[in-house]
């Protein structure tokens, strides 16, 4: 991280988390001077609803600790949103996941997630969830395998459909409940 990002993060009392490095792409959390670059990476990662600056300013600031940002060299390559559901302590709720087109294909997507179930902050963590539009089949394939690797169950139900998004053209939202697991599981397997 440079050295203004660090002293951001310090700032904002944002804990580095250990990051991880592999193919000169290094994987960690995210700090308030990545949102604008977690902004341009969204908007070339369609079918992503592309969020205000101000929105991953604040995911940034208040759930660094369930965010991620990959990084090679000065390029931001991949994202994660999350959050903790308020209700659900156990449950980490995964909002956005994104890997820029030219770095799709190589598990990115995946080690970001793998990523953050590691972390400190998700040992008491036992279910995800998260939402995929029916045509997205990158994204249940990535979601799928992560269950695998957790040797965790998967259900999943209608959470927002068509009607919600009223005048937007926009696909139904399907929830995906990956659970329950011990994170520590992930750790042994990796
Ligand atoms: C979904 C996304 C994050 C996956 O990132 P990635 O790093 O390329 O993912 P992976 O390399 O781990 O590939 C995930 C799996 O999907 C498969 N896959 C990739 N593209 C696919 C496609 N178009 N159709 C079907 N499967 C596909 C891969 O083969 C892989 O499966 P495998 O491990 O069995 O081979 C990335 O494609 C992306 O950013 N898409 C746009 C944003 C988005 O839709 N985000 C998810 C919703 S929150």
């Amino acid at each position: 991280m440079k050295p203004h990002a660090l002293r951001a993060a310090r700032a904002a009392g944002i804990k580095h988390h250990s990051p991880y490095e592999t193919a000169g792409i290094v994987i960690t959390n995210p700090v308030p001077a990545d949102a604008a670059q977690i902004h341009e990476l969204i908007s070339r990662c369609r079918p992503l609803d592309v969020n205000s600056t101000y929105a991953y300013l604040l995911l940034c600031h208040h759930h660094a600790d369930t965010c991620v940002v990959a990084r090679s060299g000065n390029h931001l390559v991949g994202f994660i949103s999350g959050y903790v559901l308020p209700r659900d302590p156990d449950t980490l709720f995964v909002w956005q996941v994104a890997v820029h087109p030219e770095a799709r294909g190589a598990r990115l997507g995946a080690r970001m997630l793998e990523h953050l179930m590691k972390r400190e902050s998700a040992k008491t963590v036992h279910f995800m969830e998260t939402t995929v539009s029916p045509s997205n089949a990158a994204s249940r394939r990535m979601f799928q395998r992560f269950a695998c690797l957790l040797r965790a169950a998967v259900e999943q139900e209608m959470l927002f459909d068509r009607d919600a998004f009223g005048q937007q053209d926009h696909e139904e939202e399907v929830l995906l409940k990956i659970g329950p697991f011990d994170t520590g599981t992930l750790r042994e397997v990796m």
